[in-house]
């Protein structure tokens, strides 16, 4: 068996290697004068059963994810499993206006073309686990990020919107706290709208939780109504932490105290790391 890490999981895939004790291939890559990218694997994958982990985000690693997957079918692996924890595209998951793709669609028929199965985290909805012509399986990085917010003294945790009251929910027993939820409309891909509500926080840390901080605009408006309602520490927790553009600045002036993310997606906010979970999801489906 091998783990081979695409250049956006390296730290995921070393983790997985050293937690399921199977040996890290050694790939190399590099841009072509014309910024294409060329990747070649050094050990030899035929007759091995191969997992490749790469996160579909941004865009090139999505093609670095397709070349890989090719390169260890043309190798003759003999199965394969694609290993995304984070993945890209999942919130287009249906035609919102005539005209459009279902892009998460699109991405998982090409990924099906070469893998026998597919594993992720905290997809954005469960129901896109089925748009994979393989079997497709996830896990949730909820008991993780709650493990690392019980270090913090957390007097509720609330969920930026009703989609993710389960996680709210589901984190607040762990800790033995209150949850709430705050109802919120979208507007458009950068603006959110969150009814002002009566929260019981005066005084009280709370945890927001979610599976994917963007523009950061649900979790700041999130923010200011805790602030409103004189909470105490606020945190917010995330899965997949993309803060796009200005997303970090808009959390800390609204008066997030700390900003968690696991490491599916890289970035200094990544306090708590993803693999542990993946590695029990590939044990049981391997059961
Ligand atoms: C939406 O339903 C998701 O769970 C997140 O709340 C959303 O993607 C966050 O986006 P943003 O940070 O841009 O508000």
């Amino acid at each position: 068996m091998y783990i081979i890490g695409g250049s956006a999981s390296k730290t995921v895939a070393e983790d997985l290697s050293k937690g399921l004790q199977i040996p890290l291939a050694k790939t190399i890559s590099k841009r072509f004068p014309d910024e294409e990218l060329y990747i070649r694997i050094l050990d030899n994958m035929a007759g091995e059963d191969v997992i490749i982990v790469q996160t579909t985000y941004p865009d090139p690693n999505i093609i670095e994810l397709f070349l890989l997957q090719n390169a260890v079918k043309e190798a003759n692996a003999k199965k394969v499993t694609v290993v995304i924890p984070y993945f890209g595209y999942a919130r287009q998951d249906k035609k919102f206006e005539n005209g459009e793709p279902i892009s998460a669609k699109a991405i998982a028929n090409l990924i099906s073309l070469n893998a026998d199965r597919v594993v992720t985290v905290d997809p954005h909805k469960e129901y896109i686990l089925d748009f994979f012509a393989i079997p497709a399986f996830s896990c949730s990085a909820v008991t993780a990020l709650t493990e690392f917010l019980k270090k913090k003294t957390v007097d509720m945790v609330l969920a930026p919107d009703k989609g993710a009251l389960d996680r709210a929910k589901q984190s607040s027993k762990i800790i033995g706290c209150d949850f709430d939820y705050m109802e919120k409309t979208r507007i458009d891909g950068e603006t959110v709208k969150i009814k002002p509500k009566n929260l019981e926080v005066k005084d009280k840390n709370v945890a927001i939780i979610d599976d994917i901080i963007s523009t950061g605009g649900t979790m700041a408006k999130s923010i200011k109504e805790l602030k409103k309602n004189k909470a105490k520490k606020i945190f917010v927790a995330c899965t997949h932490g993309l803060f796009a553009g200005d997303a970090i600045k808009k959390l800390v002036s609204a008066g997030c105290n700390e900003i968690i993310s696991t490491d599916t997606i890289k970035t200094e906010f990544s306090k708590v790391k993803i693999a542990s979970c993946i590695s029990q999801l590939l044990s049981s489906i391997n059961r």
